[in-house]
């Protein structure tokens, strides 16, 4: 290994991807990151930052608009979440959403109180002031409200723009200012004019161009990668999931041989997950691969450990001792490429300007350490996941690639419950192939977020022909969800979850029993480990 500087920070400049951006500032909503989403689907550059960014750092961000978030907290509240009410004197368009209203509307003078009771769900909207925001809307628009506190009353220097029966002010703008306030949520499905009340401001309101495309994305991200790369070599992780096969797509395009790819076989991947990987960047992509066949050594060190955590502490210890000892072999090797994305530098807290860590989802065991001395190139730290495949799908990674479910970085061994074996996991990469093949053939694999197959540590009593058995049990987990962090169960067909079952206790040795797992997100989670 030859590199010696680490860095946290991107190689890919995003001031140069666009002048056109709007900022949203995060004041704890869950909503955040669906508005830049919102925003990124009219074409317009869209990036989360710090509730307390100062007025002056957004001077110099210099963003065509800013909205602010929903929240959780009331502004009454001690330590409840602020923003520098300087933002609103800078000339820049500004939405307040719900949260961001009521913070509006105290910087600059109305009242804002606690309703009886909470309001969540939908209501009609009536609007008053059919311009600008609301440009060619109809004049009365369902809209999604989830707030407790509401603005109760507004000064002189706003007029209402839209009301509902239990909300006066449902919208309001400044006078003077080109301030904007919305008590219900513009940016979630169940308000369905709010693509267009979005594009209204962002286009409309802060005059931005639509042209945040992700082929410029991915011609300059190659044509910066190709520049600070020089004639020096990088290596990239690849797991068969579609973040590390667009980062590797996207550098071979950019730097073709100088990449070498290292894919770490741990034993614990799904039915012909190594020849996906090793098809795909050998024959189309031609890349310099190297597969590291090291399942004796994963099942080695899992042998006898039934305790969740414990299994990934060991599969996350082995991966890391794995790869650093492939990438050593790799002469010239000075950059490392990682699949981060968007909403792992938002929750890490990784961007300066970016909103503290909240919530962190995973401790991702696919992940690499610092010390392995390599500088990092991260191109996708810009992108959220719906853009990673579509911009897969532009650089030619085959629509199964790019649509497959997650899969856990520990892969298999946590849909074996208990003790992970050898011959467990024949048994269960057999049962979890025929439930997306099965999925697959019922044309339902891409309305389902993640669909597996889980082997339970029990036995239970069957019969098969005359004679009784004493066989092993599969769940079939099947979940819809939009982030992950909640799902709800599959409405899967019952002719398909019988045709499921069938397959698995006729074709699969050992299984005599298929159960169908119908418990949402929480209490339950995905993975049954
Ligand atoms: P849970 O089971 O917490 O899973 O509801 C939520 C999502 O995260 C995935 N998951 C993991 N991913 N390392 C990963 O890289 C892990 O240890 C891990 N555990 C769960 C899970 O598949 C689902 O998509």
């Amino acid at each position: 290994m030859s590199g010696s500087a680490t860095a946290s920070e991107s190689i890919i400049e995003t001031d140069s991807l666009t002048d056109q951006r709007i900022v949203v500032l995060d004041f704890g909503s869950q909503y955040a990151q669906l508005i830049a989403r919102r925003v990124r689907e009219q074409n317009v550059y869209c990036q989360i930052l710090r509730h307390d960014i100062t007025a002056e750092r957004l001077k110099e961000i210099a963003p065509k608009g800013i909205i602010l978030s929903g929240g959780p907290s009331s502004v009454y509240e001690d330590g409840a979440p602020r923003c520098d009410p300087g933002l609103f004197q800078l000339g820049i368009p500004v939405l307040g959403i719900c949260y961001g209203m009521q913070l509006t509307c105290m910087a600059l003078g109305g009242k804002v109180e606690n309703t009886p009771s909470r309001e969540y769900g939908r209501a009609d909207c009536q609007i008053t002031d059919g311009s600008g925001l609301f440009a060619d809307l109809p004049g009365s628009i369902e809209v999604w409200m989830s707030h407790g506190d509401q603005v109760s009353a507004i000064s002189e220097q706003f007029e209402p723009m839209a009301k509902t029966s239990t909300c006066p002010y449902a919208a309001i703008r400044h006078r003077e200012l080109p301030v904007f306030g919305m008590q219900f949520h513009p940016e979630v499905t169940h308000t369905p004019m709010g693509g267009q009340i979005l594009q209204n401001f962002v286009i409309g309101v802060c005059g931005c161009q639509p042209n945040w495309q992700l082929s410029d994305f991915a011609e300059l991200t190659i044509q910066q990668i190709r520049q600070h790369v020089g004639k020096r070599r990088v290596i990239c992780g690849l797991s068969g999931g579609v973040d590390s096969s667009v980062v590797a797509a996207l550098l071979y395009k950019a730097i073709g041989p100088q990449l070498t790819c290292i894919l770490i076989d741990n034993g614990l991947l799904r039915k012909n997950e190594q020849a996906l990987v090793i098809d795909e960047f050998t024959n189309h992509f031609k890349a310099d691969l190297h597969v590291v066949n090291a399942e004796d050594r994963f099942l080695a060190s899992l042998a006898g450990i039934t305790e969740p955590q414990e299994k990934r502490r060991r599969i996350g210890h082995d991966f890391i001792e794995c790869f650093k000892k492939e990438a050593e072999e790799i002469e010239n090797a000075h950059f490392l490429a990682q699949g981060t994305l968007y909403p792992d530098v938002i929750e890490s807290g990784a961007d300066p300007d970016g909103p503290a860590a909240t919530i962190k989802l995973h401790h991702n065991v696919g992940g690499l350490p610092d010390e392995l001395g390599f500088e990092l190139i991260e191109p996708l730290r810009d992108l959220f996941k719906d853009e990673v495949r579509r911009l897969g799908l532009e650089l030619g990674l085959p629509e199964k690639l790019v649509w497959r479910h997650p899969f856990p970085g520990p892969g298999l061994a946590v849909r074996c419950l208990g003790e992970v074996t050898r011959d467990k996991l024949v048994v269960l990469r057999a049962a979890d192939a025929i439930v997306i093949e099965e999925i697959e053939a019922a044309g339902l694999y891409r309305e389902t977020s993640q669909t597996f197959a889980v082997l339970l540590p029990v036995q239970s009593v069957g019969v098969m022909g005359d004679a009784r058995t004493y066989d092993n049990a599969i769940a079939v987990r099947s979940v819809n969800t939009n982030d992950f962090m909640t799902a709800d169960w599959s409405r899967l067909p019952y002719d398909l979850l019988a045709r499921i079952s069938t397959r698995i206790i006729n074709e699969v040795k050992g299984v005599n029993r298929v159960c169908y797992d119908i418990s949402s997100k929480p209490p339950a989670t995905i993975e049954w480990e």
